[in-house]
């Protein structure tokens, strides 16, 4: 199974990102947290920011939406290049509705889950994504422990991946180090955000390579 280590921007120094993508360049994707101070109580950046980053990044963009009215907003983000737009479910009106849109745009669909959220209903709108993000922390803040008592979602989403045929990577976001991305990886994910635990590290490129090997033990 493909592992993917996506590290979190949220966790680098802002006011160098390009030099911090450049410590990143052994990673597969760039996890870009959007934060809007209504759906989360905290604030990042926005599609201008994404834009810019897009151009800059040596690796593809995995934006998650922790905002309102991702109907709304999300588009825009695949419009401008992202390779995967991830919004929440909780905040959709329409998720598949969505999810179509951004597909028909050129970006992969993610759907993300807060921990409380059950997965059960929106099991059967799998063949609409091609990633969902079990949260493993409450969304806002990185630096957070991971939860483990959202595994159990993790491990029906992939039995259900298993079962169905799809090709839909399981994604998990928050408080992942060496130590909880075996208990991930045992779950069924395939797919680690990792803000700190990289951006943390004073050799990002071997935090990247330990943390792969952890998942793949
Ligand atoms: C939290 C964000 C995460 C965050 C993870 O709401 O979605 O992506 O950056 O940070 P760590 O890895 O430090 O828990
Ligand atoms: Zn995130």
């Amino acid at each position: 199974m493909p592992i993917r280590i996506n590290p979190s921007i949220l966790a680098a120094d802002f006011a160098n990102f390009e030099r911090e993508l450049g410590r990143i360049r052994t990673a597969d994707l760039v996890h870009v947290d959007i934060m809007d101070n209504h759906f989360v109580p905290n604030l990042t950046f926005g599609l201008a920011m994404v834009d810019r980053l897009q151009q800059v990044s040596p690796l593809p963009l995995d934006i998650h939406l922790m905002i309102d009215d991702p109907d709304k907003w999300a588009p825009g983000y695949a419009e401008v290049g992202a390779y995967s737009v991830t919004f929440h479910a909780e905040a959709a009106a329409d998720a598949a509705g969505l999810a179509r849109r951004l597909r028909a745009i050129g970006a992969r669909a993610g759907l993300a889950l807060k921990p409380g959220t059950p997965v059960e209903q929106y099991l059967e709108l799998l063949p609409e994504f091609d990633q969902v993000l079990v949260m493993t922390v409450e969304p806002g803040f990185g630096g957070q422990s991971f939860m483990a008592s959202t595994m159990p979602k993790l491990e029906t989403l992939s039995a259900a991946v298993k079962s169905s045929g799809l090709d839909v990577w399981l994604q998990v976001d928050g408080g992942i180090t060496e130590q909880t991305i075996e208990i991930a990886a045992a779950a069924g994910a395939d797919t680690f955000v990792a803000g700190s635990s990289v951006f943390g590290a004073d050799d990002p490129a071997a935090q990247i390579a330990l943390l792969r090997s952890s998942a793949a033990r």
